[in-house]
Formats: structure tokens, C-alpha cells, sequence
């Protein structure tokens, strides 16, 4: 079959023995003749697979035609086809960079020249194509690395605020203007919690409490939800269309993710429009699709969820992943919203994809691994009704001073006998010299010197009885919460308001499970 070849012809004469030449070397040649500088500005602006050009024609020629290539930096091989020249000129065209030079009189080389400059274009772009996917990444690690650090930070302070504000609220003496006052403290620092979870989600340091998810239910789930969120000049399409759709995930952040992107749909179609959301399977068994996807080749469920709205022009579409960035007004956008979408699907070992039409529409696809089914249910943990009190012994260690002095009034004030101890040293002595019983250990996940995992393996031997509730605003090593997660301890993630502390801490504490969890 032959191959369509796009020919910018720079020349007037010759243009059927070359064509007849490259049909001959198995090429349909599709050829646009030019003759001057300002056609080939013209011409420049579509897409050429090589470029072929006389020495000189009235005033312009290749030497002229290269320049102004190069110039634009557009990539286009340009091969001299020239009657015969002095060689003095043969080598002034091949130094301004033609591929190069044939004379019109012997074109036998001409397709293995085309050959040659297309296998090499492919490659370039190629290059280029990965280049730029390494820089993108290295960009998000960058910032990822920021925001994660700047919002571990926070958590930790917001912990602080909204602990102490709600042990103030619970006091009986209040004023009616220090208690709204102090509602207030506590309003702001639960919104700025969510805002500094988003940035965790977008770094990947938030845990996922993940489970087996079955993609069409979740979708079919929260249609209802996004009825209500749409509006009514909007109709909304579920295809549940996947026929296996398991995917280990965690299922609240999932509905969260695709939540973003319904309301970015909406955003999107200020005059109504159509929503399509649809689920399906792909197979990435070829080692393209999934490395640019930077995803491990395998099956994979998606979720796509299209627009028929304004779509988004390239420049957009290379920011879209970054936080903050967005083209809607403060009221309506924060730009975080496919940050966290990146970061929770990036951490759920998926990827997402956007292809869009400026004034056509826009279709995001996220892609899960498909997980086999097993039918793998989690049991609801559900905290023994509201009895959180209790008299039992727990072992502390937070290395953040006001955290741990904030969980230490919180459980203190509840009945319980605390040992605090900052570190992992600390800790393992307190624990030595106490011969009585450690009934739970609360545990910060990332501390200096001895990670919280490392502490609890220690201490279980001197206290085989005792059980173990991590806490932390952030994982650092996926390793550390790996093993956590795989031993099915309890977990706790910051910042968290006391009564959540206290529920948690009752909830370790009456676990059936009589042995603690292996750390
Ligand atoms: N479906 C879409 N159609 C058109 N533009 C979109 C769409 N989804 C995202 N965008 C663009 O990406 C930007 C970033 O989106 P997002 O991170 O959700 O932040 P926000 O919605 O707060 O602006 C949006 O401001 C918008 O310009
Ligand atoms: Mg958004």
C-alpha cells in the first residue's frame, strides 16, 4: 500500500519526475509547489513530511528556505533537488542544513534520502516526546514535594486549633460571644484542613483506606449526586459499559475524583450541554500507551467522563494537573481540583488523561489496574455507640510538642491514664521500667530517629498485650505505609478533632482481635 507523503515543493520545475520517482519507491506523494519567501511562511503554518528544493528560483532558493525553517524551529528535512551546481554551492546548501542534495537528472538516491529523514524525524519526536514527559514529571515531584511539605506543616498547626477549640467549646462557662467567636476558629481551621488535604492528595501523602471498588456501582452510586450538582441544562449519560470493573481503590476519594471532574463538565457548559460518564475496559499490553500513560502495561478498568463544552486550548491543557492553576474566577475555582485528581489516581497506581476540542468538548479518562475479583468485602468499622470514655493505660509518643499535649488533655480528660513520651528512645524506656500493662499505644507514624513502626516492633515484646493506633498528617516512605497498612492497624490520619480521637482510641481499644497487629 502506498504511503501518503506530504511534499513542500520549492521549485518550479520537476515536480513530475519526482513525484513519478517517489511513486516508485512505494510513496503517493501529495505535493504544494512554492516559490517565494512569503508562501513558505504560509506554508509553514500546516504540517510537511519533507521538504524539497530547487538551488535557486527568482530571488529565493534552498539556502533562503532553510533559514527561514530554522528560524520558526519548525522540524521539516529539506533535500536539495537542483539542476546541476558548482559544488562551492552543493556545500554551501548542505552546511545551512539540507538533509541532501540530489540533482534532477539522477534521483536513484532520492527515496532511500527520504527514508532516511522520516525514520529520523520519528525518532527526534520521539526524543522530544519523552524529554517533555520528563520534565512535566519532574515538575509534579517538584511541587508535589512543596505542597506536601508546606500542608504537613499546617496539619500539625490545625490539629492544634481545632483540638484546643473544641475542648474550649465543650467547657460549661462560656459566654454566648466567646462561643461563637470560637466556632468561628474552628470553622476556619476546618476549611483550611480540607484545603491542606487537597495539597497531601496532590503530593500523595495521604493514606487511602483502600478496598475492592466495582466501578459501575460507584458510578451508578453517585448519579444522583451529580444530578443535583449539575443542574437542569445538563443531561447526564451513565454507560456502565465495563464487564469487569474490580479495582482496589479507595472508594471516597474515587466519588471525590470524579466529582472534580463532573463539576469541571459543568464549568464547562454554561449553556447546558451533555455529560457522558462511562465505564469500560482497556487492555495496555503494548508498552507504548502505558509508558506514556506512565502506568505498568496490563488491564486496566476507565472511567471517562465527556463534555460538550468550550474544550481547552494546548496551553491550558499543559497546566491542567498543576495546583492552583486555574482560568476561573476566585469564586469559582481553586485550581486544585485535578491536582487531587492526579494525586489519588497517580497513588492508586492509575493514570488520567485528558483529550480535548477547543469548542467541541472535552473527555477525561482515568485509568485503575484491574483488579481480579475477589470477593473481598471490609467490615464496616463502626465505633461501639458513644461511650468514649475509659480508665485504661496508653502510651503516647508524638515528636510535635502541642499535638501531643493536645491528645494527652484530650484523653486525659476522658478517663484514661497517659505516658508521653516524645520519642522513640524515650518510649521504649518508659516502657521498660512500667511493669504494669500498656493497654494502646498511640503512635506517630514519622519521627526522627525511630519511625513509629520501628518503635512499636520494640516495644511488643516487653508488652505482647498491647494495642497500636498510628497517627500522622502524612506518610513519608511508601514502605512505612505499606507495612502499616498490611498489618491492619488502626490508623488515624491528621488533623483530627478530639471526639474523633476519642472514638478511635474505643474503637482499638474493644477490637475483638485479641493480639496486636504485627507492625
Ligand atoms: N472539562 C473541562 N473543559 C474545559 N476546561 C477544563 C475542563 N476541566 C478542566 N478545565 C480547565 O482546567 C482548569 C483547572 O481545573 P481544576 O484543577 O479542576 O481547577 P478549577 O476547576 O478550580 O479551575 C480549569 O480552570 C479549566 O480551565
Ligand atoms: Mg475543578
Amino acid at each position: 500500500m502506498a504511503v501518503p507523503l506530504r511534499v513542500l515543493f520549492i521549485s518550479d520545475s520537476g515536480a513530475e519526475s519526482v513525484s513519478a520517482e517517489l511513486e516508485r519507491g512505494g510513496y503517493e506523494p501529495l505535493f504544494e509547489a512554492i516559490s517565494s519567501a512569503g508562501e513558505l511562511i504560509d506554508a509553514l503554518a500546516s504540517s510537511w513530511d519533507v521538504a524539497i528544493s530547487d538551488f535557486s528560483i527568482s530571488g529565493f532558493g534552498a539556502i533562503e528556505a532553510l533559514r527561514l525553517i530554522q528560524e520558526r524551529g519548525v522540524d521539516l528535512p529539506l533535500i536539495a533537488v537542483t539542476g546541476p551546481i558548482k559544488d562551492g554551492e552543493v556545500l554551501s546548501v548542505l552546511a545551512a542544513g539540507a538533509a541532501d542534495h540530489l540533482t534532477r537528472r539522477n534521483l536513484m538516491r532520492l527515496n532511500a534520502a527520504v527514508e532516511r529523514e522520516l525514520r529520523a524525524a520519528r525518532l527526534r519526536r520521539e526524543r522530544n516526546r519523552l524529554e517533555e514527559q520528563f520534565r512535566q514529571a519532574q515538575k509534579m515531584e517538584a511541587v508535589g514535594r512543596l505542597a506536601g511539605g508546606v500542608a504537613h506543616d499546617f496539619n500539625n498547626l490545625l490539629t492544634v486549633i481545632t483540638g484546643y477549640s473544641d475542648l474550649l467549646l465543650a467547657g460549661r462557662d462560656l459566654k454566648e460571644s466567646q462561643r461563637s467567636a470560637l466556632q468561628e476558629i474552628r470553622r476556619s481551621a476546618e476549611r483550611g484542613g480540607a484545603l491542606t488535604n487537597q495539597l497531601l492528595a496532590f503530593s500523595r501523602r495521604q493514606p487511602l483506606q483502600t478496598r475492592l471498588v466495582h466501578l459501575n456501582e460507584l458510578v451508578l452510586q453517585i448519579e444522583k449526586l451529580l444530578r443535583r450538582l449539575i443542574g437542569e441544562d445538563i443531561e447526564l449519560i451513565t454507560v456502565p459499559a465495563a464487564d469487569r470493573d474490580a479495582v482496589v481503590a479507595d472508594p471516597g476519594r474515587l466519588e471525590q475524583v470524579i466529582m472534580n471532574l463532573a463539576v469541571n463538565a459543568r464549568d464547562a457548559m454554561p449553556d447546558g450541554g451533555k455529560l457522558t460518564i462511562e465505564t469500560g475496559i482497556e487492555q495496555m499490553d503494548g508498552a507504548l500507551q502505558a509508558q506514556q500513560l506512565g502506568v505498568k502495561p496490563g488491564s486496566f478498568v476507565t472511567i471517562s467522563v465527556s463534555d460538550t463544552g468550550t474544550g481547552m486550548d494546548p496551553e491550558t491543557q499543559s497546566h491542567l494537573f498543576e495546583p492552583f492553576f486555574t482560568t476561573k474566577t476566585a469564586a469559582r475555582g481553586t485550581g486544585l481540583g485535578l491536582a487531587t485528581a492526579y494525586g489519588i489516581i497517580r497513588q492508586s497506581g492509575g493514570a488520567i488523561g485528558f483529550s480535548s476540542r477547543l469548542g467541541r468538548g472535552t473527555t477525561a479518562c482515568i485509568y485503575l489496574p484491574l483488579a481480579e475479583d475477589r470477593a473481598e468485602t471490609v467490615p464496616a468499622a463502626i465505633a461501639s455507640e458513644e461511650r468514649l470514655t475509659g480508665a485504661e493505660t496508653i502510651l503516647l509518643v508524638e515528636d510535635e510538642t502541642r499535638v501531643r499535649k493536645l491528645i494527652a488533655d484530650v484523653l486525659s480528660a476522658r478517663g484514661y491514664r497517659v505516658l508521653e513520651a516524645t520519642r522513640g528512645a524515650e518510649a521504649l524506656r518508659l516502657c521498660r521500667i512500667r511493669k504494669e500493662s500498656i493497654d494502646l499505644a498511640v503512635v506517630d507514624v514519622v519521627m526522627p530517629e525511630m519511625s513509629g513502626p520501628d518503635l512499636i516492633r520494640q516495644i511488643l515484646p516487653l508488652k505482647p498485650n498491647m494495642r497500636v493506633l498510628y497517627i500522622s498528617g502524612y506518610t513519608e516512605e511508601a514502605m512505612v505505609y505499606h507495612g502499616i497498612e498490611q498489618s491492619g492497624a488502626a490508623f488515624l490520619q491528621k488533623p483530627f478533632l478530639p471526639d474523633m480521637l476519642a472514638r478511635k482510641v474505643r474503637e482499638v481499644l474493644d477490637s475483638r482481635s485479641n493480639a496486636a497487629p504485627k507492625p
